[in-house]
């Protein structure tokens, strides 16, 4: 095999999703912990008012102690090197995290075991299950009362619709918790509470029919209810099958405690044998396989003034095919010419470090003057291929801002259009009026914050803020001249290409405006790909 093929197939690129709480950051920090890419635990985050997540950008994340944008990080761990897309857990920015999952070949799915499924879980499970990509289950939190470990798994399966295998089944929860009992390899973890921080967990052989072993490591109590939960456990589950883990069909589940430490290891072990190496992508036609020697890419985040010391724009891209060499020229395939990717980057947190190359499965962040688009294709001049469109959302919200300091005007057009371009916002005028009165859409309430605060303090400007009644965005095919349509408490407004689309209150608004202007077809906002 080639260096490249060895390079590519020793890489793992996946997300952690859960809800807020479950346990993802912690879980990315032990993670982390086993790599050796950080030092100390509590350096991803501390709820502390002076220690923050890596992965924290901006001001606002801190003040509200939660991720708004997602963070890749890579390691090494025994020859694999690992890439984890850290996904923003708050329902609020939902679009970022899917597009991030865009990025990811498998996922990992937090639960809390005392809450079981949560609604940022379900959302995020079903993007997962569309690209139909591994799903790994961690059920965290073993070291407080738990719910029953086999409603958690019948939960997972009836909700979700897919098979579960438990690869470890927990002894006790809470007080009583006493450890899991690993069904792969018929041996016990102890869990003791001082096993904080970076010791190993010697596990002991053990096999479920050893009654005084069991008796000894235990109690008989638990061990009479374990033994008879691994029976019943083997009789009823699902068999374990690995193409049905590789299709997103059955998903492995690890029981553990990420704060303790608990199960962390065995789980990434396992994990790492049971996911993908970096999967193909889908480019109109053609497959592109990670192992094509010329190098490809996608861009699936666009994220300006990370931070304050770097004032630039960087594009995210996830490399489909091949490697990436600094100093090559590549194809951006939108923009029709030829780029040179400027001062790639490799992202541990906020120390960036320049990459001299990369391989299919990593992601690089690229300086952006302004070029690039989400869902972007990069690659070797010629291999003529443009990769499937990453998925739009219909904004639910809207607002008109309006600049206080006409001396700003400059700076405001600015920020509005560069914050835009990144997808966070949707940005919509009036047909006559220029930039001093801006629409703006978003999927979620939050992201109106998150606008003010960088407008605020990326561009330094104010605004006024006025909210909309509207709630749905309807695109005018260009057939039809807007001016011509009776509207009824309908907004028209027009984007930056001059595109124009309709804004209504509610449903019954849309069906009133569509009895009205007989023969008027209105067409979905976005590229199609809208969920
Ligand atoms: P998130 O990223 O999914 O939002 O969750 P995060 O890791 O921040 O964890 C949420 C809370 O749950 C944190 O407590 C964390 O310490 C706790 N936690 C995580 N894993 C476990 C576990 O295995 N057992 C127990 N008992 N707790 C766990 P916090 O009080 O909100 O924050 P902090 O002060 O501990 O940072």
């Amino acid at each position: 095999m080639s260096i490249i093929t060895d390079e590519i197939n020793r890489r793992r690129t996946f997300a952690i999703i859960s809800h807020p709480d479950a346990g993802k950051t912690t879980l990315t920090e032990k993670l982390l912990l086993y790599g050796g890419a950080i030092q100390t635990a509590g350096s991803v985050k501390g709820k502390a008012a002076d220690k923050h997540a890596v992965s924290d950008w901006m001001e606002i994340e801190k003040k509200r102690g939660i991720s708004i944008t997602s963070s890749v990080m890579q390691f090494e761990y025994e020859g694999f090197c690992i890439n984890i897309l850290d996904t923003p857990g708050h329902q609020d920015f939902s679009e970022d995290t899917y597009r991030t999952l865009m990025a990811a070949d498998s996922a990992v799915m937090v639960i809390d075991a005392a809450k079981g499924i949560e609604p940022q879980t379900r959302k995020l499970f079903h993007v997962c299950a569309m690209r139909h990509i591994p799903i790994f289950t961690f059920i965290n939190k073993l070291d407080h009362d738990a719910r029953d470990p086999f409603d958690l798994i019948d939960e997972l399966e009836h909700e979700f619709g897919i098979g579960t295998y438990a690869m470890n089944w927990p002894i006790g929860s809470g007080v009583d918790f006493k450890g899991v009992y690993d069904r792969v390899n018929h041996r016990i973890l102890t869990y003791a509470d001082a096993h904080r921080g970076r010791d190993r967990l010697s596990a002991i052989e053990c096999e479920i029919s050893d009654i005084e072993k069991l008796d000894s490591l235990i109690g008989p109590d638990q061990r009479e209810e374990l033994t008879g939960q691994i029976e019943l456990l083997d009789g009823a589950s699902f068999d374990f099958d690995i193409d049905k883990v590789r299709c997103g069909k059955l998903s492995p589940v690890f029981f553990g405690s990420a704060l303790n430490n608990f199960g962390v290891e065995t789980f990434l072990e396992s994990f790492l044998k049971l996911t993908t190496a970096p999967l193909e992508r889908v480019a109109g036609e053609s497959i592109v396989e990670p192992t094509d020697e010329h190098f490809s890419a996608f861009v699936f985040k666009i994220q300006a003034n990370m931070n304050k010391a770097h004032r630039d724009r960087i594009a995210f891209m996830r490399i489909v095919s091949g490697k990436f060499e600094r100093g090559e020229e590549y194809y951006h395939v939108q923009g029709g010419r030829t780029v040179k990717l400027s001062q790639p980057q490799q992202m541990m947190a906020q120390e960036r470090s320049i990459v001299d190359e990369a391989y299919a499965g990593d992601i690089i962040g690229v300086f952006d003057p302004g070029i690039y688009s989400i869902g972007d294709t990069v690659c070797e001049k010629g291999m003529n291929i443009e990769f499937e469109g990453i998925p739009t959302f219909s904004p639910e919200c809207f607002a008109m801002i309006e600049q206080i300091d006409s001396m700003k005007r400059k700076q405001f057009a600015k920020g509005v259009n560069q914050i835009a371009q990144e997808g966070a916002i949707r940005i919509f005028f009036e047909p006559d009026s220029g930039m001093e009165k801006v629409y703006v859409g978003v999927v979620g309430q939050l992201q109106f914050d998150v606008l003010e605060s960088r407008m605020k303090n990326e561009y330094g400007v104010e605004y006024r803020q006025f909210s909309q009644p509207y709630t749905l965005i309807k695109k005018i095919p260009d057939e039809v001249d807007p001016s011509s349509l009776y509207l009824y408490e309908v907004k028209w407004v027009k984007d930056v290409r001059g595109q124009n689309y309709l804004l209504f209150s509610s449903e019954w608004s849309l069906r009133y405006t569509l009895e009205h202007n007989e023969g008027l077809e209105l067409l979905p906002y976005g590229n199609g790909g809208n969920m």
